[in-house]
């Protein structure tokens, strides 16, 4: 667009004290890189020209030489491109403004306040990232990497006429005029929050007052003032998961995260899972306003937690965004979650929602808050938060996003098509249902690899960097207690005693495999294997962890599979593991135990937190909320529970790798063992090749 328009003329602004000029011809400037170009008056203020050209240079003192946002770069030189012949004598000299400025942001060498340089000559004028106000986000602790920013609420200096007996206007009306005249920003109202500071922000010598604008699809509204200056304002975004609540402070103009935390979410007293926390409420009356109450102390003192960290005072927030599963919504929000804990899993409300911090009991009084959608009763605003970190919706090839915790949220979607569903793995990829499971602390077993021929394991634990059978070993882990395997370890140990013969196809450790190594070990009818010994700790991977782990996996694999045929997809090539299990877990041994279908190694990753970047996302955008609250309508929701086919994918599912899907991108991996007879069910198995490689 920025090419097309034709070069616009305008006019000089009012003089200022550091204006001087007489010049004869009108100069062109053209601003990169938007490539905007425009002849005006000589004198005219860069920013002025740029204002009034729609370039996206950023301003908060409306030209005052206080807030440092307005930076600009000049270049010189000759430039065919736009035949300009752009020199140092094209922008005024620094005068008195840019010699006072002392502001947040230092006015480096090469720079200029764009609202205190004058246009004298041809000029080329480059609107460096920092000062544009849709910029990019530099990539930090949260994956936002192609986010460009999109405020919903700004900042703007004013400074108000003191009013005059016999005078009309209401300090709320002159603070509009005063947008109006000193910014071209059209507000059409004062919320009820601001009315009481308005006044009391004035009473300054200056009488000038920093207004917060909230910008929706009717136009601005003032909604925060604060006397003087100001020229930070903040967001926070918060995922309410049902294990942790983990949140993030963002500065709203920049992007910039300036702190993450995150805490345990203190309803697990009333129920480690979801459905079990619904139980709660439906068997105490009453229940339900325990477990809003928690959740909502445990954010509030998360917020809290946020802002000392970034030392940021509370009525600097401006903004909140919130996302959770259906009944983690639900509850903070006060609604009771007792009809998702039963079929047909009717929401309250699937739309995003708008209210204020303080109506959650969030300590944050100027601060606006919304919920994402949700897509179904058991696929919430958390999955939406993915959806628009990862962007199945916006893919050109079809997207398989899972985020495994408790439940599975899966969504396969490409640009015209969306499928999600829910399935139930419960708590035993997070090690709730293994005997030797522990979440992953300092001192759990993360990485595990394991002989072919000795079945000997080696493993690495979180707190060091070497595997148990390098030198130094004993010595770094001498201050940790190595006491359980954490979810990442857990995946990895059962894939590795698939792949040594240990386990069989059908999940039945071997008892034949005793022969082979005294760390396979007789349980009564069953076998366990030896993990680890030293002490008194040992730790064993038992029978029943097996059948647990199949379980949970057969459930996740079969909804994947059931929007699979659903949608039609041959293959996968783009597969996408989220939530905190899913940054751990290596995709090799996702794919060894079946969790995911068969694809090559390098369209399977970890993307971390996606419900969490989503939150920041939408905090900094409304053009993405926009988007969210399109695509959630848009996508296909599969109930697992009513599926006829469901109950046969799980079956199928139950098999390591799995009884039925093609492998044979694994088996270039790999090597699958051949199937054997199992010995516990006589079923059909698989024993190993002997001369397989060990894996690092
Ligand atoms: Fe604030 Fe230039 S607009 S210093």
């Amino acid at each position: 667009m920025a090419q097309q328009l034709a070069t616009v003329v305008v006019a000089a602004a009012p003089s200022s004290s550091n204006s001087p000029r007489l010049p004869l011809l009108m100069p062109r400037v053209v601003f990169t890189p938007s490539g905007l170009d425009i002849e005006v008056d000589p004198g005219t203020s860069v920013l002025a020209a740029a204002r009034r050209l729609g370039v996206d240079l950023d301003s908060v003192c409306g030209g005052r030489g206080i807030c440092g946002r307005c930076q600009v770069v000049p270049s010189t030189g000759s430039f065919a491109k736009w035949g300009i012949n752009s020199t140092t004598d094209a922008l005024s000299a620094r005068g008195a403004t840019e010699v006072a400025y002392k502001g947040r942001r230092p006015l480096s060498d090469g720079r200029r306040l764009g609202c205190a340089a004058f246009i004298d000559g041809d000029a080329v004028i480059d609107v460096p990232a920092d000062s544009q106000v849709h910029r990019q986000v530099v990539r930090k602790s949260v994956d936002l990497a192609d986010l460009v920013i999109d405020p919903l609420v700004s900042l703007a200096y004013v400074v108000v006429p003191a009013p005059v007996l016999g005078d009309e206007p209401s300090t709320a009306e002159a603070i509009i005029k005063a947008l109006k005249d000193q910014h071209g920003r059209n507000a059409s109202s004062v919320s009820m929050r601001a009315l009481p500071l308005i006044q009391p922000a004035l009473e300054n010598d200056e009488r000038a007052a920093t207004v917060a604008l909230r910008t929706d699809d009717v136009g601005d509204q003032v909604v925060a003032v604060w006397p003087g200056f100001v020229d930070s304002i903040y967001g926070v975004a918060v995922d309410i998961g049902s294990t942790t609540i983990a949140g993030h402070l963002c500065d709203l103009a920049t992007g910039e995260v300036m702190a993450s935390s995150g805490r345990m979410n203190p309803q697990i007293r009333f129920g480690e899972d979801l459905m079990s926390r619904v139980s709660y409420v439906m068997m105490n009356p009453g229940g339900e306003r325990e477990l809003t109450a928690s959740v909502r102390t445990a954010l509030n003192e998360l917020v809290g937690e946020l802002l000392t960290e970034a030392e940021v005072d509370r009525d600097r927030v401006l903004d909140m965004v919130l996302v959770g599963n259906p009944i983690m919504h639900h509850l903070v929000l006060g609604i009771d979650p007792t009809p998702l804990g039963m079929a047909p899993f009717t929401l309250a409300t699937s739309d995003a929602v708008h209210c204020r911090a303080t109506d959650l009991g969030v300590d944050l009084p100027n601060a606006s808050t919304y919920l994402l959608p949700c897509i179904a009763g058991h696929v919430g605003a958390d999955t939406a938060a993915a959806m628009l970190a990862e962007g199945p919706h916006r893919s050109p090839h079809w997207q398989l996003l899972v985020d495994v915790g408790t439940n599975a949220e899966i969504v396969l979607g490409c640009v015209t098509d969306q499928y999600a569903a829910s399935s139930p793995t419960g708590p035993a990829f997070e090690g709730a249902q293994i005997s030797c499971g522990q979440r992953a602390t300092a001192g759990a077993i993360e990485r595990v690899r394991i002989n072919p021929v000795t079945l000997e394991p080696r493993i690495k634990v979180i707190g060091s960097d070497l595997w148990s059978d390098d030198p130094g070993f004993a010595a770094s882990t001498a201050g940790l207690t190595i006491s359980g395997v954490c979810g990442s370890g857990i995946i990895e140990v059962m894939a590795e005693m698939f792949l040594a013969g240990i386990i069989v196809t059908d999940g039945t450790i071997d008892g034949g495999s005793a022969d082979r190594s005294p760390r396979v070990v007789g349980d009564g009818r069953t076998f366990s294997y030896v993990l680890y010994e030293h002490g008194d700790i040992r730790l064993l991977i038992t029978q029943a962890d097996v059948r647990a782990i199949q379980l949970a996996k057969a459930a996740l694999r079969a909804g994947i599979d059931l929007l699979v045929e659903h949608a039609g997809v041959a293959e996968l090539t783009d597969i996408r593991l989220a939530g905190a299990f899913g940054s751990h877990i290596d995709p090799l041994y996702a794919m060894v135990l079946g969790l995911v279908p068969d694809c090559a190694l390098d369209g399977v990753r970890s993307v971390g937190n996606a419900a969490g970047a989503g939150a920041v996302r939408a905090l900094l955008s409304r053009q993405l909320r926009r988007e969210v609250e399109g695509a959630t309508r848009h996508v296909v929701k599969i109930e697992t529970a009513i599926e006829p086919r469901f109950q046969q994918l799980f079956v199928d599912a139950m098999a390591f790798p799995h009884a039925t899907a093609d492998t044979h991108y694994l088996a270039q991996l790999v090597t699958l063992p051949i199937r054997i007879e199992s010995v516990e069910s006589g079923r059909t198995g698989r024993r190993r090749k002997r001369d397989g490689m060990q894996r690092q």
